[in-house]
């Protein structure tokens, strides 16, 4: 049988290429063999507090148009809204009388988010208590929207991995209680390929070094021009190393191997400048931002046909919550 596979993300907005490198053309590869749903998850994104209205329902809607964009076809996937089928609040809230608060406690990841977000200032036990309940729950509301689907597969990051170890214990637990309901699910995770910001540090939005999808094409230009290189070209005569290159990572990914085995080449001899160099990239990286922004702009001007998109991915998935939670409500006794 087909398996499942489940994966949200928190409605962030536009995306960047960290995000298409990383999770979305792995998605739009998923679907094709597997029975996909992926959401945005934006009960999740309140567990972070300080979020308005207002981004919430831009940034689902502009991440969506992206998703589409790029390609996740809601022909083949499930598309949908998390707070568009309350059934996972309910499977969150049966959830949360079977999950022990020490599980939660000691989930590094939670812990992390609490201290960038300056809600905690270190890991001791004292500390973790003031964290939000809902974003200690955080793990059990993503336990509720893997298993709600019966999923076997999560593709994530490894950061999600002491998420999907938490779903693993609940769904275990919660069938020993009462009845083999739940998969136990096992994270997915596939090799990604590295796809630095242009200071060379991670690429994130709030780091503000990133290659934005949709932003304008002389924007991309003028971004990429400007990303770091091999500190040892620090002149145009000094040669470089393409391995500690970070702009060197967008070759390896865009680039025919002709271009690679040339400008690795030109780096080491100093036969060519890193702007020269670059170029070879840039061109292919805003051929394939060409094609994407032709999709996006279609979204863009039929935003109606967009928010069908989630209409229609919230009734299938509704369709397929309805189903396990009668299995869960007749167990449990409720
Ligand atoms: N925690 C995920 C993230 O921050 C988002 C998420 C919520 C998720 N529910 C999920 C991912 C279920 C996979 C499956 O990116
Ligand atoms: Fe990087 Fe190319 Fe410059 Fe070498 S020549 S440091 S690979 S940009």
């Amino acid at each position: 049988m087909t398996e499942t596979i489940v994966s949200g993300f928190r409605p962030t907005g536009k995306l960047h290429l960290g995000h298409l490198h990383g999770t979305l053309t792995n998605w739009v590869r998923l679907q094709e063999s597997y029975r996909c749903f992926f959401f945005v998850a934006d009960w999740h994104a309140l567990t972070t507090g300080n979020v308005t209205a207002a981004t919430i329902r831009e940034s689902t809607e502009e991440m969506v148009i992206d998703w589409l964009s790029v390609g996740l076809d809601p022909a083949k996937s499930v598309i949908f809204r998390q707070s568009d089928v309350k059934e996972h609040a309910e499977l969150h809230l049966i959830f949360s009388m079977i999950t022990p608060t020490p599980w939660l406690i000691r989930n590094p990841t939670v812990k992390e988010q609490a201290r960038e977000l300056g809600f905690i200032q270190s890991d001791d036990e004292a500390e973790v208590t003031k964290i939000n309940y809902g974003l200690l729950g955080y793990p059990v509301l993503q336990t509720a929207d893997i298993l709600m689907y019966k999923a076997q597969r999560v593709p994530v990051g490894v950061d999600q991995v002491p998420h999907i170890e938490i779903s693993r214990e609940i769904a275990r637990r919660f069938n020993n209680m009462y009845r083999e309901i739940f998969p136990e699910p096992q994270p997915l995770l596939t090799e990604i390929p590295k796809i630095p910001g242009i200071d060379g540090r991670k690429m994130s939005k709030s780091y503000g070094n990133a290659v934005i999808l949709s932003e304008p094409p002389a924007d991309v230009d003028a971004k990429l021009s400007r990303m770091a290189t091999d500190p040892r070209r620090a002149r145009r005569r000094d040669p470089g190393e393409p391995a500690d290159c970070p702009a060197f990572n967008l070759h390896r990914l865009y680039c025919t191997a002709e271009e690679i085995e040339f400008v690795s080449k030109g780096c080491r001899t100093a036969d060519i400048g890193c702007l020269d160099c670059k170029k070879v990239m840039i061109r292919h990286v805003l051929e394939d931002l060409e094609k994407f922004r032709e999709k996006r702009l279609y979204w863009e001007q039929h935003r109606d046909e967009v928010r069908d998109v989630l209409v229609e991915g919230g009734h299938k998935a509704r369709a397929a919550a309805v189903e396990t939670m009668i299995e869960v409500r007749d167990v449990v006794g409720v």
